[in-house]
This record gives C-alpha cells, structure tokens and sequence, in this order.
C-alpha cells in the first residue's frame, strides 16, 4: 500500500513527493511533513470537522433497504461506470464514504478520498483510503485516469452560497491538475429543475446560519455542473450529460438524514444526472 500511495500521492500542503520512513510513516521530500497513518488511513486533511457522514448511512451503504431509491440513485450509474473503467486505472474517487459501488477491471486501483474519518477506515473496498478533501487534492498532478464523484459534490458546502460554488470550482480545478491529459471525471448528481434551484438559492443562506452544519448539502441544475465543467475546460464525451428516473409513483427518500420520509417521485424536483468528460 504505501509504495502505490507514494507513486501517486503528494504532500497536502506543498505537494512534495513523498517517501517512506522506517516502514510505516510518509513524509514530504519537501517540507518534511510526517503523514501520520491510523487504522491504514492516511491522514491528510488541515482540519478535522464532524460530519454526519461520520456515522452509517443505512440507505447508503444498505442499497436494498430503499431499492426505489438504489434503483433510481446508484444501480445503472455504477453500470455505466464500469464499462468506462479501464484494465490498469488509477481512479480517484472523491467524497467515497464507506464503500465503492462499482467492480474494477484488473490491475485497477481505487484510491477513496473523504474528510470523514470514520468513513475511511470502514472502507475496506478501496486499494488507498485517505482523509482529506475535494477542494485540495493531496494527489501528484497528471496521474489520475479517473476521477469519481458519486453524490459529493453537492457537499462541498461553507457558509453561504458563494463559498459553496466557489467550493465546487476549486474541486474541479484540482480534478483538472490531477487528471491525465484525456482522463475522465465522472460526475454523478442529483440535479435540482430551475425552479427548486431558486427556491433554494431564496433560503439556502438563512437556513445555514440557523442549522449551521447541519445544512449540509446544497443542489447543482444540470447547467451549473455544466458551465463548472466548461470554465475548467473539460470536454463532453458523446453527450454532456444522461439522465436516470424511475417510475413516478415510486415512493422514494428524499433526506438522507430522515430515510423515513418518502414522497412519491413525481414530487421531487430533482433528477439523477450522470456526466461523462474528459480533460
Ligand atoms: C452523499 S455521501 C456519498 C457517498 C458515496 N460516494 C455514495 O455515493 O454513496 C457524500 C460524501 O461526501 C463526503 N464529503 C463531504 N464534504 C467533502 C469534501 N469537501 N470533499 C470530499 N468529500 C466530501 C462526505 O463525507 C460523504 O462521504
Ligand atoms: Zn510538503
């Protein structure tokens, strides 16, 4: 594990190769940064925050406890995923939680990347498990031959809506950095209609100061991922972006936080959104 990390790892704060040190640390050929390892973790992350992800997300991680929402969220997704992963690929995925969802091809490797902890170390899917975050990747540049984003993006939250989107434009120029020329990002969202994205942007600030972290998740329509996409200059593949519903009667979960409450899908403003780029 820690001569894969090193070939494909940097340092979190100068990007400095990284060595191995008496067997069992990491630290920065640059600044001399010791990454501490706890439970096969790396720990790369500045600040150390509570999320909610910290605990189980049963309607995550147990797909067929809601299987109208795995069917309509995760199943076809991953599918697509697969076909497009290729024998030999360095995947980066970003925001994993506590598992991977999708079958690699031989000599592929997964490398998770979260900010939470607990997530990371129950995650015995990926090849590399390191706690850090989007928005600075500790990743050599040009290295990745894929970059994932399963339901992560609509995390990277601050403050107020402009930190958020600010936050989003800062993952995906790292993506860009860390992504090999023709490499692809892969980002998989559930994408707000117009409307509910006004709605949203009229109370999202206030309902953060209220509930503070608790307000967790702020949702993207489909021409904003699409314009973050294009102002990093990727490229579409065959289409910009494909879309995934299921029946409109289905009664699905709309809050993770709340997997009891179920609304039929005709009422959800939100569709699941797959995009598909390259660098
Ligand atoms: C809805 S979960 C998705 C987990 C998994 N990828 C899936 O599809 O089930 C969102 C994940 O994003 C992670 N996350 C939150 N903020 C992040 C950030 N700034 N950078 C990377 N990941 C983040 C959370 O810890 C959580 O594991
Ligand atoms: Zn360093």
């Amino acid at each position: 594990m820690m001569n894969n990390a090193i070939d494909i790892l940097a340092c979190p704060e100068c990007l400095g190769d990284l060595s191995v040190e008496a067997g069992k640390t990491l630290q920065c050929t640059k600044c001399n940064k010791i990454i501490e390892i706890i439970d096969d973790v790396l720990m790369m992350q500045d600040k150390v925050q509570p999320s909610f992800f910290d605990m189980p997300c049963e309607l995550l991680l147990e797909g067929e406890k809601s299987e109208a929402l795995w069917s309509f969220s995760h199943l076809n997704q991953s599918k697509i995923i697969e076909k497009e992963l290729k024998q030999g690929d360095k995947i980066l995925d970003i925001g994993c939680g506590r598992t991977v969802y999708y079958s690699r091809p031989e000599g592929a490797n997964v490398i998770a990347i979260d900010p939470s902890f607990p997530s990371m170390r129950e995650n015995k899917m990926a090849d590399i498990r390191v706690c850090s975050n989007a928005e600075r990747l500790p990743v050599q540049s040009n290295k990745i031959s894929a970059a994932i984003y399963f339901y992560a993006i609509h995390h990277f939250v601050g403050n107020n809506m402009d930190i958020n989107k600010e936050n989003v434009q800062k993952a995906l120029s790292e993506c860009r950095r860390i992504l090999q020329p023709g490499g692809s990002i892969f980002i998989i969202e559930m994408t707000l209609n117009p409307w509910a994205s006004k709605l949203q942007s009229l109370y999202w600030n206030a309902g953060r100061k209220l509930l503070k972290e608790r307000l967790d998740a702020f949702m993207y329509t489909k021409e904003e991922i699409i314009q973050t996409l294009e102002s990093n200059k990727f490229t579409p593949l065959k289409e910009s972006y494909l879309s995934f519903n299921t029946q409109a009667f289905k009664f699905i979960p709309v809050i993770l936080r709340f997997p009891w409450i179920k609304i039929p899908k005709i009422l959800v403003p939100t569709t699941s959104t797959l995009f598909h780029w390259v660098k």
